[in-house]
């Protein structure tokens, strides 16, 4: 193994605990994911664009068990995408899988073509409301009309005390998990406190001013929630 690849493996192999740690319920949440885009695309090929595919947990999880599928996976992070690259590869899924090292923008959008889409724990790093907003759009207007679209993302309101009781279901986990309550108070000041957080009425206005309908939250765990929906029509749309 060469010294990225040493890199980029340690890197996701911490990615994985820590996922799992910091949402009990992770690979729960990929097989949720899973069953309802099944019952969606009702045994039909599907094309699945996945916004934040790096570390490749969407495709390794859902390519394998759904030989008909295929996967458009964009990301920011080359490094994650060096992840997502070399555990396709090692499934014998990358004739199925086209990675896209950029933004939802450098996806063509005359491929309004995606049966279905994922954003799953990538919202709450983008802290400006318009930003989250032109995401949402971009993945509504490259959806067919009618898609489903799975979100999940931290929410909450940071002055409310509904948040600070899940913050501290959060802590516990990580106590659980050994972490010092000095190392746990850290990670939550200079880590996770520092993520957009956006109340749930504010994050189903976002979907729908984004264009997507029949807006169902699905999953809550500690700090993170999911929502199904579908991509409306597509007069809405003004990237
Ligand atoms: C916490 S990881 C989640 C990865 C994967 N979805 C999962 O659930 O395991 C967040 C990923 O989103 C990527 N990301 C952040 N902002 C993004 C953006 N605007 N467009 C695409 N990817 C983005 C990061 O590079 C990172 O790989």
């Amino acid at each position: 193994m060469n010294d990225n690849l040493t890199h980029n493996s340690e890197m996701a192999h911490h990615y994985e605990t820590n996922a799992r740690i910091s949402i009990p319920s992770y690979d729960a949440l990929f097989g949720m994911v899973q069953s309802y885009f099944r019952a969606e695309l009702n045994g039909e090929v599907g094309s699945v664009l996945v916004i934040g595919a790096g570390g490749g947990n969407e495709l390794t999880a859902w390519g394998p068990t759904n030989p008909a599928w295929t996967f458009t996976g964009v990301d920011i992070s080359e490094d994650m995408l060096k992840i997502a690259k070399f555990k396709t590869n090692q499934l014998g899924l990358s004739s199925r899988v086209n990675l896209i090292h950029g933004t939802i923008h450098d996806v063509p959008e005359v491929d309004a073509v995606f049966d279905v889409a994922s954003c799953i724990l990538v919202l709450h790093f983008i802290d400006k409301v318009q930003e989250k907003r032109e995401l949402l759009k971009g993945i509504h207007s490259r959806l067919k009309p009618g898609a489903p679209f799975v979100l999940v993302t931290a929410y909450g309101d940071r002055d409310g005390s509904e948040l600070k009781d899940r913050l501290h279901v959060w802590r516990s986990f990580w106590l659980d998990a050994g972490k010092s309550p000095t190392t746990v108070n850290e990670m939550v000041k200079t880590g996770i406190m520092k993520i957009s957080f956006m109340p749930e009425e504010q994050i189903e206005e976002l979907l729908q001013d984004s264009g997507f309908t029949h807006i169902t939250k699905f999953f809550v765990t500690g700090l993170f929630g999911g929502w199904m929906c579908h991509a409306g029509s597509h007069s809405v749309d003004s990237e």
